[in-house]
């Protein structure tokens, strides 16, 4: 690893290369004349929040190493959790890996553009920074127009990691991202708001069995049918609260804290009715404490709406004030194994069974 960054990512440390937290932080729209002025920022080695399908993306030239520094430095993002990489095209994926397989060919066939990321052993062209040192690389083809003119216009690969301070609930629409970025990066993209919601499903290619790290949108089922084999998902995330199994995730952002609300959040597990009632109840017990409460529930069979509601909801709640944030939980399956993935850690495994 390198020791120069970890020392520079310690929160308290002075900034780079000038780059200081109260800089004006320009906000563009998606016009060729604003996308055109994002990749000149870019380009100068900036640092550049975008919209994507997913959430929103904070970006920097991935092959300049200073510029991703500044990535890290912006969201206080611990040095050995890599970024992922944007490209505008599937063919930008040769740039980046020796060996493209014919399983990678497939699967960006099939989901690209789209909310799927492939870790590919990487060349020597991608810095250290850019993946926290690991020697693979997580490439990803988003399906927003505005962030594909913004690679196209910058003429790099663009890293990126979600536009969300270090810890933070991912940012799902221009004002998220505003709320922890402004004054720490030179401008965002205005594309509204994210029809997906989660980040994408990030998938490891370089084991003999494909393996979800990350689950998304994109369930390891949709992977498997398009691959025609089996599709596996790295055990640590199967892993229950209290489990001392010792399972480590394999991508490295798995392990942190994260998602978390200002609020205290409290998931429900339960039958849905019971969970329901057992919500109304404590809302009761919390107001009458005086709290602020704000309570977070889809409809079953609801997973997608609960992807794209989500991280939303959780924003909104803290803007609100609230206090407390409790929150009915999804069957682990499919979508919902994803959003759960996410509930988990807002709650901080901070679970109520009913
Ligand atoms: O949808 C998304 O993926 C969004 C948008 C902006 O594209 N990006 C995003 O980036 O969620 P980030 O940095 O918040 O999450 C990247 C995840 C982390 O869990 C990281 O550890 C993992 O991908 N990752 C990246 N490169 C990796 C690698 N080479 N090996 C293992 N995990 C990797
Ligand atoms: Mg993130």
């Amino acid at each position: 690893m390198n020791t120069a960054l970890s020392r520079a990512c310690r929160p308290a440390k002075p900034p780079l290369r000038g780059r200081n937290i109260d800089m004006k932080t320009k906000i563009l729209g998606t016009t060729e004349h604003d996308i055109a002025e994002a990749a000149e920022i870019i380009k100068r080695g900036g640092l550049v929040a975008f919209p994507t399908e997913t959430v929103y993306g904070l970006g920097a030239d991935a092959l300049d190493p200073e510029a991703v520094r500044s990535i890290y430095l912006a969201k206080g993002r611990p040095s050995d959790n890599p970024t992922i990489v944007h490209i505008a095209e599937p063919e930008d994926l040769k740039r980046l890996t020796p060996e493209v397989t014919a399983d990678m060919e497939t699967l960006a066939a099939e989901f690209w553009p789209g909310p799927m990321t492939m870790i590919v052993r990487r060349m020597p062209v991608v810095p250290d920074v850019t993946t926290g040192g690991l020697d693979t690389v997580g490439v990803r083809m988003p399906a927003n127009d505005a962030a594909r003119a913004l690679i196209k216009a910058a003429g790099t690969p663009i890293a990126a990691p979600s536009a969300n301070i270090s810890g933070k609930p991912s940012p799902t629409n221009a004002r998220d991202v505003l709320e922890d970025m402004d004054g720490r990066i030179d401008a965002v993209i205005d594309g509204g708001t994210c029809g997906v919601g989660i980040e994408s499903t990030v998938i490891d290619m370089t084991e003999e069995m494909p393996m979800i790290l990350r689950p998304g949108i994109l369930t390891a089922e949709e992977l498997g049918n398009a691959l025609g084999k089996e599709v596996g998902i790295d055990p640590a995330l199967l892993k229950k609260p209290g489990d001392q199994t010792g399972l480590v995730p394999k991508a490295p952002g798995q392990k942190y804290k994260h998602y978390a609300p200002n609020a205290e959040m409290i998931l429900y597990k339960g039958r849905a009715a019971d969970v329901a009632a057992r919500i109304e109840r404590d809302r009761a017990a919390f107001e009458a404490e005086g709290k602020r409460v704000a309570v977070i529930s889809f409809d079953e069979g609801g997973e997608k709406q609960a992807a794209h509601d989500f991280f939303t909801l959780v924003r909104q709640a803290d803007r609100d004030g609230a206090d407390v944030i409790l929150t009915a939980a999804l069957r682990e399956e499919g979508i919902g194994f994803s959003v759960m993935n996410r509930m988990l850690k807002s709650a901080g495994y901070n679970i109520v069974e009913v």
